[in-house]
């Protein structure tokens, strides 16, 4: 069994089979090990079984890093299109759900798989199933495993982030990025449910406005027993930090002044709650209406309310945590990578790509759009 190699990737994922295969086209020898007993578990349990693989619209605004560049050069060299078209080159179908978003019509196994194939036609090495017990360097890299050592003049981290440790998600890369030097920007977790103590409210879903800063995402919420979740909720968390408050606009499409006023005039015998209830979901207005009817509420009340369902003000009590975070943000900082090819600036031969670097991606295909981009970027150079 051969032992050396000139590139050893260091997780069989997304960003780390692209990044082998577009290597072995190149001809370069590459052997990927994976500690899991299968390769591309986080893309099987994707977009609910379905992998949604890119989005359509993938721009650097829709990620976030300590440096909104770094994702430009990759993101420009392998694009969506480029995904798209191996994927078609597989006659895997796929549909465009909202906002761009591009899933598989059957199953995320066919990424994994079209990886897989790709990866093998390339004559690159995939084993899984094996466990890294030490990292070290001279002039080459020596990776041990449980399975003996294996050597290697460029070695690639691609051990992703740390969400569903259940999973078999690791610190692997951050661990050796810092024990090379490189410095870690403090990883969370993000595109993550907020916990808030409003269990009353427990399944209402609604589209809302979500703002926190300059940020903002109009999509679905979704009240659940332990706080906050939905699409909107999950953007936005990426950007939050503990203590502060995200600004809801519970009426996108309503003046809601104006709304309450009208209804007033109209209705003057209806109680506040069913005239809430005619735009929200029945729950939400009985949690906020005041007992009482429209012609016995003061204007001045009408207008602070409405102002209010317009700019709602939570302050999450924190996150779900990794456990259930679809993504980490954060991760090795951009500052110690060339943005043209991932590799360490201060470690020649050694480089960092995917969910592992800081670069972290909206809902919606983004991630894996990153994952490959990174992974191509590395493949081209290593
Ligand atoms: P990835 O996690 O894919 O791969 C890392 C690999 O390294 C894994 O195979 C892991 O087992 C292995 N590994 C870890 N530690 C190791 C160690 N110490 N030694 C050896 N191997 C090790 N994104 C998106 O764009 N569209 C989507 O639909 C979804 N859906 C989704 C659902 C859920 C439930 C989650 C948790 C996440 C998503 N994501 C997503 C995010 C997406 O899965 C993620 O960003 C990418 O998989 C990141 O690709 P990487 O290759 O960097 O890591």
């Amino acid at each position: 069994m051969s032992r050396r190699f000139d590139v050893v990737v260091v997780g069989a994922g997304a960003a780390g089979l692209m990044c082998a295969l577009r290597a072995g086209q190149r001809g370069r020898r590459v052997l990927v090990l994976e500690h899991a007993d299968k390769a591309g578990k986080k893309i099987l349990i994707s977009g609910g079984g379905r992998c949604n693989f890119t989005n359509r619209d993938v721009r650097p605004e829709s990620f976030l890093s300590d440096n909104p560049h770094f994702c430009r050069s990759a993101l420009a060299r392998y694009t969506p299109q480029d995904f798209i078209a191996l994927v078609e080159r597989h006659r895997i179908a796929w549909h465009e759900k909202t906002l761009g978003q591009l899933f598989c019509d059957g199953s995320a196994r066919q990424i994994v798989a079209m990886l897989l194939d790709e990866a093998a036609a390339a004559g690159v090495d995939v084993r899984v199933g094996h466990r890294i017990t030490a990292v070290d360097r001279s002039d080459r890299f020596a990776v041990t495993t449980d399975h003996g050592s294996f050597e290697a003049g460029t070695l690639v981290l691609a051990t992703g982030g740390l969400s569903i440790p259940k999973m078999g998600a690791t610190g692997f890369s951050h661990d050796v990025a810092r024990r090379f030097g490189l410095a870690i920007v403090a990883p969370r977790p993000g595109l993550v449910p907020l916990t808030l103590g409003v269990p009353e409210l427990a399944g209402v879903s609604l589209e809302v406005v979500a703002g926190l800063g300059r940020t903002r995402f109009r999509e679905a919420m979704l009240f659940t027993h332990r706080g906050l979740s939905g699409p909107a909720m999950l953007q936005i968390s990426s950007y939050w930090r503990a203590g502060e408050g995200i600004a809801l606009d519970l009426l996108p499409d309503l003046d809601a002044v104006a709304f309450l006023k009208d209804r007033k005039r109209s209705r003057p015998k209806a109680e506040l709650r069913t005239v809430l209830g005619e735009v929200l979901p029945q729950r939400l207005a009985q949690h906020l209406a005041t007992e009482g009817t429209m012609a016995t509420l003061r204007d001045r009340d009408l207008e602070a309310l409405g102002e209010r369902l317009k700019r709602w003000t939570i302050v999450p009590t924190g996150t779900e945590g990794y456990a259930k975070a679809e993504v980490t943000v954060g991760g090795v900082d951009t500052d110690e990578l060339s943005s043209r090819t991932m590799e360490a600036k201060k470690v020649p031969g050694l480089f960092v790509i995917g969910e592992a670097v800081d670069v972290t991606g909206w809902l919606g295909g983004y991630n894996f759009q990153w994952a490959w981009s990174s992974g191509w970027a590395a493949g081209e150079a290593v």
